[in-house]
């Protein structure tokens, strides 16, 4: 299925498709993770640390989705979003701290590896992690790339206060190219 077109209904779209669905998956792979990291503590291929990280992860994506659900969104739908630049730079800020958190999960689970003989538990909290790893790229790819990149273009369209930031920091891709 193609993404909608509009601004607007791409907004909706992302809290349907992404924000719901992360709100409810968390809660799930934390409570999952605490149990497998208490129960094969002794096992060297333990996410030790995976729950704490779930919980910071938790609390940042609730703040972030938040502000753009309550601020940046309904902006977005009544058709501000080229005056939006300064809230738009701090959701990409926000954007590289969570890939900053999924490279952490990441790295803990072996890239979402599952040692031989894992039990069922560990079998559910690897299959729902790579869900949500999956879930989360194509959510910050859908809003970096697609939804803010083009009230990127309507700013540097723009004089004055509205041209885009001198800040490029969260602008330029890993080889330091403008996405
Ligand atoms: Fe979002
Ligand atoms: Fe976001």
């Amino acid at each position: 299925m193609g993404l909608p077109e509009t601004a607007a209904e791409l907004t909706t779209y992302i809290e349907g498709r992404f924000h719901a669905r992360h709100r409810e998956q968390l809660p799930e792979l934390k409570s999952l993770s605490t149990k497998v990291e208490a129960v094969h503590a002794e096992n060297p291929h333990v996410p030790a640390g995976l729950a704490d990280l779930l919980a910071d992860m938790i609390g940042e994506l609730e703040v972030h989705m938040k502000k753009e659900e309550l601020v940046l969104f309904p902006a977005i739908r009544q058709g501000h979003g080229a005056h939006m630049g300064h809230p738009i730079a701090a959701m990409r800020a926000d954007h590289d701290d969570h890939l900053g958190t999924i490279r952490k999960i990441r790295s803990l689970t072996n890239d979402v590896t599952l040692p031989e003989h894992a039990c069922g538990t560990w079998r559910r909290l690897y299959t729902g992690i790579g869900e949500f790893l999956a879930d989360i790229e194509e959510h910050i790819r859908i809003e970096n790339d697609i939804l803010f990149q083009q009230f990127d273009r309507d700013m540097e369209r723009m004089p004055g206060p509205y041209a885009s930031s001198p800040c490029m920091a969260h602008e330029l891709d890993d080889d330091g190219s403008p996405i």
